[in-house]
């Protein structure tokens, strides 16, 4: 059945969510306020990269069923709205939801002919239940509200969207469920039902548990270097056990990106002020931090003073696939090798010209790796993109200064073969 959806945002979530939905026969009107960004994407352009998204967007466009709109109006109107706008949280954890209420706001002002109102965005349990009560219920359109989390991973949306573990849905109105689960028809996954509050709570605990995986191993592979242990090799052991599994246990700079670091904090701080102190996931938090320190630790054991060191950085994204550099360990260490006297020079295959205003202060932007390791006495592998893993490092060592450093990470490289070519190779808990 097609079903006529209005979609909130046409962001990451918003877009993949609006195409996909599409692809699927249904009709979608996708709101977007920024004019610049929707202009681009009615063009066929995504904003972003996210692999295969553009493909559908195009053919999206031509279906004739896909269609965007700068605000909610009577002629945009569906009786479906999916709300997937964002939600970023101070360094206290605190969430913003200023956009969230913005939407509200329209909708309910508007009277629009919603029935459901699906909420995609990340938002503290507890806050749809609310929603619910002083925007639809009542005096307003009467309409049922669904928590329906997303568990896209950039890069791999387009796939995870159409290959999910589970489809999550929270809300107490049977009819709104069952109106959601026909969205979902062409999916093969596990449906979950639940309340509204359990179903943002979903969201936050998973965020929260892989987040945990990715500290646990990390502290494993900083022990594994004390203690000369080779943390590959105990994180593919320890990942057979199936209790465990084997995702999520790749040890490095830590984790990045506009989910893992937002939501976390958004945890503790939830915690907070519900009056409970969440230990692990402090200390969760607190080590992934700490592993960006470490690489700088790791840089001075090897260069002694960073002042006038050249350092090159190879990496800015904040993980393989995407161009989103939000959070971005390598950000991060950059900020700390300036700040002690280092020079940096970066380089990312999808980081383009014109971004470099996202870069701290003095890195210097550079359009291959090649160039960005010449000079260079140390070299950062911050992102695992497969083209480091397959780069000439004999070739880079002729280019490097002594003492030919190479921080792997990432763990990415082959240690073997960068030893071989003469650098001085060093890796995250590596033998
Ligand atoms: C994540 C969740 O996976 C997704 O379900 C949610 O909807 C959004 O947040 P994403 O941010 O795209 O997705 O990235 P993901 O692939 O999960 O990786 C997050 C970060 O963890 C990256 O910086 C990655 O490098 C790091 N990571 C991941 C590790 O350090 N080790 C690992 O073993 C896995």
């Amino acid at each position: 059945m097609c079903m006529k959806i209005s979609v909130i945002g046409a962001g990451y979530v918003g877009l993949v969510a609006a195409c996909c939905l599409v692809n699927s026969g249904h009709e979608v009107t996708c709101i977007e306020c920024d004019d610049q960004k929707r202009k681009k994407i009615q063009e066929g352009i995504v904003p972003f990269y996210e692999d295969g998204l553009e493909r559908l967007l195009v053919k999206g466009l031509e279906s004739g069923r896909l269609s965007f709109a700068a605000g909610l109006s009577k002629s945009t109107s569906a009786p479906v709205v999916m709300v997937a706008v964002g939600t970023p949280s101070g360094p206290d954890g605190m969430v913003d939801l200023s956009q969230i209420y913005d939407v509200m706001t329209a909708v309910a002002e508007q009277q629009l002919k919603l029935r459901v109102l699906i909420m995609k965005s990340t938002v503290p349990p507890g806050l749809g239940a609310q929603l619910q009560r002083l925007f639809l219920s009542g005096k307003g359109s009467g309409a049922a509200y669904i928590s329906n989390p997303e568990f896209l991973r950039e890069g791999q949306a387009v796939m995870d969207w159409y290959n999910p573990d589970r489809i999550v849905l929270g809300g107490d109105n049977c009819e709104a469920v069952e109106l959601a689960k026909d969205l979902y028809k062409d999916i093969k996954a596990p449906v979950c039902v639940m309340d509204i509050t359990s179903a943002e709570m979903v969201k936050y605990a998973s965020n929260a548990f892989l987040a945990t995986k990715i500290s646990f191993i990390n502290e494993i592979a900083n022990l594994c270097d004390l203690m000369e242990a080779d943390i590959t090799s105990v994180a593919m052991a320890v990942g057979l056990d199936k209790r465990i599994g084997s995702h999520y246990l790749q040890a490095g700079l830590g984790y990045g990106g506009s989910c893992f670091p937002k939501d976390t904090r958004g945890l503790n701080f939830i915690s907070s002020y519900n009056g409970y102190t969440f230990n692990l996931l402090k200390s969760v938090i607190e080590v992934n931090f700490q592993q960006r320190i470490l690489a700088i630790r790791k840089l001075s054991l090897h260069l002694g003073s960073l002042v006038d060191k050249r350092v090159g950085m190879l990496g800015l994204s904040f993980k393989p696939g995407t161009d989103d550099t939000r959070e971005s360990p390598s950000l991060d260490i950059i900020r700390m090798l300036i700040n002690e006297g280092a020079r940096v020079s970066a380089y990312d295959p999808k980081f383009g010209v014109g971004r470099e205003k996202l870069l701290p202060p003095g890195c210097k932007l550079h359009s291959d790796a090649m160039s960005a390791v010449s000079g260079c006495h140390a070299v950062v592998v911050a992102t695992d993109w497969q083209e480091f893993a397959e780069m000439d490092w004999k070739a880079a060592r002729e280019r490097m200064l002594y003492p030919y450093v190479l921080l792997d990470g990432r763990n990415c490289l082959d240690p073997g073969k960068l030893r071989e070519s003469g650098i001085r190779y060093i890796g995250m808990g590596k033998r």
